[in-house]
C-alpha cells in the first residue's frame, strides 16, 4: 500500500521501518513533521545553551555556568524521546547534523562575544519560542487522538517554561545589579 509523505527527504520511511499504528497516516506524517521540527530546535538549543555555559563570563561566572550546563543537560535529555516518539508512530526522524541545521527555527548565535545579561535574554527568548512550539504541537496531537504525544509534550512544555523563569529571574538580577 503506498502512502503519501512529505517531499521532505528527512521525513520520509522507508517501508522496513513502518511501525504499525493505528492512527491514520495522515496524522502521523504531520505529527512527525512538527515532532522533527521541534527535534531539530532541541539540538540548536541544546549547543546554544552549551555555548554560552562555555563562553559566558563576568561577576556571575559560576552561577550562570552551572545553571545553563543543567538546562544544557535536560535540553539533551528530551531529544531521545521527542526521536523515539516519532519512530513509535511509524515516522522518520532526523538523521545529520545537515538536517538538523535545515529543520531548526531556533536561531544559532556565532558572535565572538556576547554579554552575560544577553545570553540569558536570548536563551529565555528562545525558550519562549520553544514552549510556543510545543503548544502547537500538542494542539495538532491532541486533535488526531495521539495521547502519547500530547502526554510527552505536556512535560517538555512544564520544563521549557522551567527554564525561563529561571533565565528571566537570573536576568532581571543582572539588570538591577549590574556593576
Ligand atoms: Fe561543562
Amino acid at each position: 500500500m503506498s502512502k503519501a509523505k512529505t517531499d521532505d527527504k528527512a521525513d520520509k520511511i522507508s517501508p522496513d521501518l513502518d511501525t504499525p499504528s493505528d492512527l491514520p497516516q495522515a496524522a502521523v506524517d504531520k505529527i512527525s513533521a512538527s515532532l522533527n521540527i521541534l527535534l531539530a530546535d532541541a539540538f540548536a538549543l541544546y549547543l546554544k545553551t552549551k555555548n554560552f555555559h562555555w563562553h559566558v563570563s563576568g561577576r556571575h561566572f559560576h552561577d550562570y555556568h552551572l545553571m545553563l550546563d543543567e538546562q544544557s543537560d535536560a535540553i539533551f535529555a528530551t531529544t531521545d524521546q521527542i526521536a523515539e516518539r516519532v519512530r513509535k508512530l511509524g515516522g522518520a526522524t532526523l538523521k545529520s547534523i545537515g538536517a538538523i541545521a535545515k529543520h531548526q527555527t531556533i536561531k544559532d548565535n556565532d558572535e565572538g562575544y556576547v554579554p552575560p545579561g544577553e545570553m540569558l535574554r536570548e536563551l529565555m527568548d528562545d525558550n519562549k519560542q520553544m514552549a510556543a512550539a510545543m503548544r502547537k504541537a500538542h494542539k495538532l496531537a491532541d486533535d488526531q487522538e495521539d495521547s502519547g504525544t500530547a502526554g510527552l509534550l505536556e512535560t517538555f512544555i512544564d520544563e521549557t517554561e522551567r527554564r525561563t523563569w529561571f533565565l528571566f529571574e537570573a536576568s532581571r538580577q543582572e539588570g538591577s545589579n549590574a556593576a
